[in-house]
């Protein structure tokens, strides 16, 4: 029996070595990652400029303290406050840290501003924003709160695509509003435009900040750096992980001026966040990101990728129902129950891929795909269908 605690209905399958968008187990046998590690081996595995980046970077110096400057941290700041709407950073190793950072700065600008009740956010159903307590409590999913107490106060639900539903919740507590732009975990739904929209419109109305999770949608995933950029909408804090790190730990929260004013020394803290190692290589991948061409070839790819499945769906309308997604985070809504279809891709055609909610199966490959890799995915999906075709047809012959 494993030493590790059960919290993971872990595959035996262990890997050695990973190339582009391929892996390797330890026997050999190669295959097809449309997994990403969870959306977070954007640009594959073993990418050289990385790889270099961190090789150097660890002959120098791994970790020091926040209590020091930290130059790569500086930087890698400095650079995403360029890029985006953001003015402040504060960096994490995890998305749930993000989040959690995102909630306390949300409510400590109303403290600060001698509204120390306005401490509520309206959030959605079918959302995953991670599992610290906080972070279960901003979910909201019964399944991941049973059994751990009475969740943190402070989030009321509600279906997301509900102007009204959304406006009807607001009251003297609210403080802001917390929304993934697709949705990742809960079934890789995305936000309508006119939705994100109104959420910017209601939060400018009622004086709320508004809070988007791209720890999984963000970082170049959907084809624009960040999701919310479809929207032509300007936040007042964004989480972030996954993607920002390639692989390695990282995570932040961006946030602008007016309400990380008040995160002053005493506030907020973190032992490794944004430490040495986790920068230089957060510097690294951004290099990548934003390097010319990159953003229009997720874009292509999102949609080739959008193309193939749509005619995926019309050769097997029994077994894909719905497509989901934006970009490089796509999802088909499948027959199939969803966790069977992912280890039978996995042990029977060498393609990774990831289940969500509703059923639906996620394909997040790193940005780095080929049309030809898409193509290869489809074949392989195509031939789990004609599988299951096959052995139903032999089962009602035999019965
Ligand atoms: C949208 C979203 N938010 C937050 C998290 C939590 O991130 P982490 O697992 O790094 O804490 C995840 C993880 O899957 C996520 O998809």
């Amino acid at each position: 029996m494993s030493a590790l605690y059960g919290t993971y209905a872990r595959s035996d399958l262990a890997f050695e070595r990973g190339e582009g968008v391929r892996l390797y187990d330890q026997q050999g046998r190669e295959y097809l990652d449309f997994h990403s590690g969870i959306a977070v081996n954007a640009l594959g595995h073993a990418d050289p400029h990385l790889v270099s980046t961190l090789k150097a970077a660890a002959d120098k110096i791994w970790h020091t303290s926040n209590v020091f400057t930290i130059p790569e941290q500086e930087r890698l700041g400095q650079r995403l406050v360029d890029l985006t709407f953001a003015d402040r950073v504060f960096f994490t190793n995890s998305g749930a840290e993000a989040i959690e950072c995102a909630i306390k700065t949300a409510r400590h600008y109303f403290f600060a501003k001698g509204e120390p009740d306005r401490y509520e956010i309206i959030a959605f159903t079918g959302s995953f924003h991670g599992r610290t307590l906080g972070t279960i409590a901003a979910g909201g999913n019964p399944s991941y709160l049973e059994g751990f107490g009475p969740p943190m106060p402070g989030f009321k639900h509600t279906k997301p695509g509900d102007l009204e539903a959304v406006k009807a919740l607001i009251g003297p507590q609210t403080c802001g509003i917390l929304i993934e732009p697709v949705q990742g975990e809960g079934g890789v739904t995305a936000m309508s435009v006119e939705f994100m929209q109104g959420l910017r419109k209601l939060c400018d109305e009622h004086g709320l900040v508004l809070i988007l999770d791209e720890v999984q949608c963000g970082f170049g995933r959907t084809g624009r750096f960040f999701a919310h950029e479809w929207a032509d909408i300007t936040p007042d804090i964004v989480a972030v992980a996954k993607a920002i790190g390639g692989g390695f730990p990282l995570g932040a929260c961006l946030a602008t001026e007016e309400v990380a004013a008040s995160m002053v020394p005493g506030t907020h803290g973190s032992t490794y966040g944004g430490n040495p190692l986790a920068c230089t290589v957060g510097n690294a991948v951004l290099d990548r990101i934003t390097a010319p061409g990159f953003l229009d070839h997720v874009n292509q790819m999102g949609q080739r990728l959008g193309w193939h499945l749509q005619q995926l769906a019309q050769k097997y309308p029994d077994y894909v129902l719905e497509m989901r997604g934006k970009g490089l985070l796509a999802g088909i809504k499948i027959a199939p129950p969803v966790r069977d279809f992912v280890a039978r891709l996995r042990d029977d055609h060498q393609l990774l891929a990831i289940g969500a909610g509703d059923n639906v199966l996620r394909l997040i490959p790193p940005l780095i795909i080929t049309e030809a890799d898409i193509e290869e995915a489809m074949s392989k999906l195509g031939a789990a269908f004609d599988a299951i075709e096959a052995e139903t047809a032999s089962t009602a012959a035999a019965s």
